[in-house]
């Protein structure tokens, strides 16, 4: 396959790229209409945000199985038109959601403990207490509205808070354990935080209007890391100063170029609206780095290059070692009386790091250091059914380097096979029973979904 960088990424994407057998070719210069004369030679690109991939590329790209784009939403892509094409479009939110949860929490905190202007002002020889008197999360109701990748890391970031998360999604059903799917109309009464994680859509552009911002019963603060159209800057400087909107944190303008490397696209720096926000102190600004990390660089790439590999080649162990099937164990589950207490136990005694999914245990891949692999530790109640038909305590599953080709081999040696394959984000799964009826659980893992 060859490949072609439209722009630089960690370089472990085209090392390992290249590990897979890919000719890679950078191109970080040249213009879209150079690219377009040589588009045709390339079976797949990579690309952040340097331009759009529109039907006059998608129609030069003749050759052209993917596009990889380094990041979370595809909207720069004329997403129908590649599909139509047969061309496989691959994203990467795994990669940057941790860093935009963190993000948004870190700009909310900021604000609410007036750091900046506190900041700045000791730096200008003022010792200002009362003054920057904070406020707390603690009590309030944040409100999230879309809850794919990124609203769904915000909210885990939340754990902890003793805040009431709810959010408000076009999809029904996508509400967790840690936060409850509202109506639009409920979450316009309840929030005292609004965060958007919603893509650019139809929708989604200029939702955040003065007839929106009325709708809302209470005064509230607006987080914005999802795009800068989704909010009206006139509507939101309008709100501040009259207190519908307390404050707000915005990771992403309506000025932006669509190549987010800049902003202004056409409109002049003199816009009022932008020099109102930047002059007023209830505005907390950055450069569209939500998901912009050290960790989030190798974690993007390391997902292109592995949902690269899980769709055009062979899984390496397979080529290399037709008898090697299974690569590890990917996770040791046991029954316990009391699950709660005994994972408290094992925090408590061992120091092992549990969530309330056990433990996850992260280590390098030895032939191939860049990568990341998981085991799961897990306690399961007493009367679980995941072990059935075993009536035994314990399960262990192991990774495996080709589900589907490793279950027929299985299936030609009688061995019983319990369900069919289901497939998740991060992996398939199947169960099967060995000759004293343990229930195994095998894994054909996607890493990079845990990382
Ligand atoms: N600031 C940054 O650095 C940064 C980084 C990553 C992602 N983002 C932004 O976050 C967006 C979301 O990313 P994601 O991976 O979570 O996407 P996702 O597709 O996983 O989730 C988006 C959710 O929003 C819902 N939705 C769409 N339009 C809606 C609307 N108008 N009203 C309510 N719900 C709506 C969808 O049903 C979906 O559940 C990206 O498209 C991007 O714009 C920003």
């Amino acid at each position: 396959m060859k490949v072609l960088h439209l722009d630089t990424n960690h370089p472990l994407l085209i090392n390992q790229l290249k590990d897979l057998g890919c000719e890679n070719v950078e191109n970080y210069k040249g213009t879209k209409k150079e690219i377009l004369e040589i588009i045709k030679d390339y079976d797949g690109i990579v690309i952040r945000s340097r331009f759009s991939i529109d039907k006059e590329f998608i129609d030069a790209a003749t050759n052209l199985k993917f596009i990889g784009r380094v990041g979370a939403g595809l909207e720069n892509i004329d997403v129908e038109y590649a599909k139509s094409k047969g061309i496989e479009l691959i994203s990467a939110p795994e990669g940057n959601r941790n860093a935009v949860g963190e993000h948004a929490l870190a700009m909310i905190l900021a604000l609410f403990n007036n750091l900046k202007k506190a900041d700045l002002e000791i730096r200008n020889g003022q010792w200002l207490r009362e003054d920057n008197r904070g406020i707390e999360l603690d009590g309030k109701t944040v409100g999230i509205i879309g809850y794919g990748n990124m609203g769904k890391a915000f909210a885990k970031k939340l754990r902890g808070f003793d805040v009431d998360v709810i959010c408000y999604d076009i999809k029904p059903n996508v509400g967790d354990m840690n936060c409850r799917q509202v109506s639009l109309e409920e979450l316009q009464e309840k929030a005292d935080v609004l965060s958007l994680h919603t893509p650019h859509n139809e929708l989604s552009n200029k939702m955040v209007n003065a007839e929106f911002i009325n709708n809302f019963k209470k005064s509230f603060y607006l987080i914005n890391t999802a795009r800068g159209s989704a909010v009206v800057t006139k509507d939101l400087m309008e709100a501040i100063n009259n207190q519908k909107i307390l404050g707000a944190c915005l990771d992403v303008l309506e000025y932006e170029k669509s190549s987010f490397e800049n902003f202004f696209e056409s409109s002049d720096s003199d816009n009022p609206y932008f020099r109102e926000l930047i002059s007023s102190d209830k505005v907390l600004l950055s450069p569209h780095v939500a998901g912009w990390t050290v960790e989030s660089k190798e974690k993007l790439a390391q997902t292109i290059v592995d949902k690269v590999e899980n769709k055009f080649f062979e899984k390496k162990d397979k080529v290399e070692n037709q008898e090697k099937q299974i690569t590890g164990i990917g996770g040791v589950f046991f029954k316990a009386e009391n699950p709660v207490h005994l994972k408290d136990w094992y925090k408590e005694k061992l120091g092992i790091d549990v969530n309330e999914y056990g433990a996850s245990f992260v280590s390098r891949d030895l032939d191939n250091p860049d990568k990341k692999t998981f085991l799961q530790w897990s306690t399961f109640p007493k009367d679980t059914e995941y072990f059935n038909p075993s009536q035994k305590e314990f399960m262990i599953n192991y990774r495996v380097a080709n589900l589907e080709t490793f279950l027929e081999e299985l299936k030609s040696k009688d061995v019983t096979i319990v369900g069919g394959i289901e497939e998740y984000e991060y992996g398939k799964f199947a169960w099967v029973l060995d000759s004293e009826n343990n229930k195994i659980e095998l894994w054909e893992p996607i890493d990079s979904h845990l990382l």
